[in-house]
């Protein structure tokens, strides 16, 4: 078997593998945002942002900075190590999200995005609370990108809406392993 590339558009990352890993290993984008790296257009993230979608773009930041540290604080967990390690790979997801946001609006990442928050306290109470902020982010990046007026903005948003509604099906299934 060939080892391929496959360059994602979403978060710009390049997956090495047989074939089209059916959605972004990093950032967690459907098959469709996958392609040849030939395609990729390196200056896709230089866009000309209006006062909203710079707001929009801030408070993404902030989100995905929150949960990516909510998330390192339930896997500082050790009673359960399914739950520790899925919650790991979704902070890293949620950290690249934050990353893809940052390049748009062409500032830094934040210092402390992968340092630990603190959490409710137990799994359960920590899958409610994931629940909810997955929940949330669905929906206020479905709204930032019906009001973008930048498609590189709009697909971001849309594309990064729908893995947050991944998360939300992630949640349910986490609650099968308590
Ligand atoms: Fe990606
Ligand atoms: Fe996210």
């Amino acid at each position: 078997m060939q080892l391929k590339m496959y360059r994602c558009r979403i978060c710009g990352e390049t997956y090495l593998g047989y074939e089209n890993p059916g959605n972004c290993p990093f950032c967690g984008a459907h098959a469709e945002f996958f392609g040849p790296p030939e395609e990729f257009d390196a200056s896709i993230n230089t866009v000309e942002l209006t006062e909203i979608e710079r707001g929009d773009l801030e408070s993404s930041i902030e989100i995905e900075r929150a949960n990516a540290r909510f998330y390192l604080g339930m896997a500082e967990r050790k009673d359960n190590d399914t739950l520790r390690s899925t919650y790991k790979r979704l902070a890293q997801v949620e950290a690249e999200h934050c990353s893809v946001f940052c390049k748009l609006l062409k500032v830094g990442k934040p210092a402390d995005l992968l340092s630990p928050a603190e959490t409710t306290g137990t799994w359960a109470t920590d899958i409610a609370e994931s629940l909810k902020r997955e929940n949330r982010a669905t929906a206020l990046y479905a709204s930032f990108a019906a009001r973008a007026t930048n498609e590189r903005l709009r697909g971001v948003w849309n594309a990064i809406s729908a893995v947050e509604a991944d998360h939300v099906t992630l949640d349910d299934l986490a609650l099968t392993y308590l």
